[in-house]
């Protein structure tokens, strides 16, 4: 070993000695530069006059807690400035001398976005308190409102049945039968119908289902049920659309309005004396309109929410009844706009749920031959002539039959063979 080598290694443990504890000053002045009183006194942001020194989150942002403006925050502070909530920073412009920039808050909280480089460009926005307006909004009112919906069209209905019963065919039974929907129609009408009872349920259990069902049936069978319904309602919603399409091409032409209406729904329906009506009558053409109108925005709100952010339907919606008079907000974010469309989607389906279990009655148990005009087709002569009587004069005309039941197209007398068709 050389003298040279002798040296170095002798200082290398004295060199490192010295390196480290340099390098540990820096670091440590690093550390606390930023915590010195002249870096506090130029920070741009200083706590208000009154809150104390410890860390306390940003103010929630106002309407979320409060349903308030800006400035809700500054009730929980004491007149000596200081914040009763520990949690709740005070009004940051209340301060003397605060240099908080209050109008940037309001921006925020309002919903301002900035630009962000990641894809998704509505994490731009930091807020989105009108987030809690709509939970508010769907989980009360809506709930609420839509509940005493569907429960007084079901009591309604019942309390109709019990006093006025089954409406019968009154001639009784002719025996024979007359075709009223032929195979396309009904199969039609079946996709709509199954396909709407499968969305309407697992529309209902997302609604209502936590409060309803969960209890009943516990966490883990809810969830496994509710993850199977929505993936159902949005695979079925697809049936839906066809079904509304294929309903609307083949039945546009009977539901035009005609001035026999007017004496159906003056007459309430046939409540009082016998109306003259064609294939549907004005009840029936009221439904119609009903369902396709609802069917269609339904069936839009909910492809908005199944390829979220990517067609503005309320924005536009609004501006396009704006023209018209009303005064809705048109420059939505795009998530509240998604927001709008859901509350929208909700009160559809609601809706639509109470028109079919009003329809779905008078088809099965509240009157007496009408499930078969779906079932098999074939409708009883009688029921056809009291019910729709344009219609099946033009039917039996057609196959040549007109008179056969007697009478020339008014009901006959009941069957004497008396065979009841199938109902
Ligand atoms: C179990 C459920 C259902 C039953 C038993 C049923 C029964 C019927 C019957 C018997 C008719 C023929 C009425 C006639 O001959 O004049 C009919 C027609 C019709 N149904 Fe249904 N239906 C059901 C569900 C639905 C659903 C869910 C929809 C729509 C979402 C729907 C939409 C229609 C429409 C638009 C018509 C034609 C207009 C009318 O007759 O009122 N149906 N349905």
């Amino acid at each position: 070993m050389t003298l040279s080598d002798m040296t170095v290694s002798k200082l290398q443990p004295l060199y490192c000695r010295v390196l480290g504890l340099v390098c540990g000053l820096v670091l440590l002045l690093f550390v606390m530069a930023p915590l010195s009183p002249a870096a506090l006194a130029q920070s741009s942001v200083r706590l208000p006059a009154g809150a104390s020194g410890s860390a306390t989150p940003p103010p929630p942002p106002a309407g979320i807690l409060s349903g308030t403006s800006a400035g809700r925050g500054a009730q929980d502070v004491g007149s000596s400035g200081t914040a009763r909530n520990p949690f709740r920073v005070p009004d940051p412009t209340a301060g003397k001398g605060a240099r908080y920039d209050t109008r940037m808050w309001e921006k925020l909280r309002k919903g301002a976005g900035g630009t962000v480089s990641i894809l998704d460009s509505n994490a731009g926005q930091l807020i989105q308190s009108d987030g809690w307006e709509w939970m508010k909004l769907r989980n009360g009112k809506l709930q609420r409102y839509g509940g005493w919906a569907l429960g007084g069209t079901i009591v309604l209905l019942a309390a109709f049945f019990l006093f006025k019963g089954r409406i019968k065919i009154a001639s009784g039974w002719a025996g024979r039968t007359v075709t009223r929907f032929g195979f396309w129609e009904r199969a039609a009408h079946w996709m709509l119908a199954g396909s709407f009872i499968i969305l309407a349920v697992s529309g209902l259990n997302m609604l209502y289902g936590k409060e309803l069902l969960l209890p009943l049936i516990g966490k883990p069978a809810f969830a496994a049920m509710t993850a199977w319904g929505k993936s159902l309602h949005n695979y079925v919603a697809f049936a839906f659309m066809v079904g509304i399409l294929m309903t609307f091409v083949m039945w546009l032409r009977h539901n035009f309005p005609s001035w026999r209406d007017i004496v159906w729904v003056a007459k309430l329906g046939g409540a009082l004396g016998h109306v003259s009506a064609g294939k549907f009558n004005a009840g029936q053409k009221m439904l119609f309109w009903l369902i396709m109108l609802s069917g269609f925005s339904i069936s839009a709100t909910g492809l908005a929410w199944m390829f979220p952010f990517q067609a503005p339907l309320a924005g536009e919606t609004f501006w396009a009844l704006n023209r018209l008079g009303t005064d809705f907000p048109t420059t939505l974010s795009a998530v509240q706009d998604m927001q709008y469309t859901s509350i929208w989607h909700s009160i559809l389906g609601l809706f639509m749920s109470c028109l079919i279990i009003a329809h779905i009655y008078i088809g099965t148990i509240g009157m007496q031959g009408a499930f078969a005009a779906m079932g098999s087709g074939e409708v009883d002569e009688n029921w056809a002539l009291e019910h729709h009587d344009i219609w099946a004069k033009d039917a039996l005309a057609a196959r040549g039959s007109l008179g056969a039941q007697g009478g020339g197209g008014s009901p006959a007398g009941p069957s004497p063979a008396g065979p009841q068709p199938a109902e």
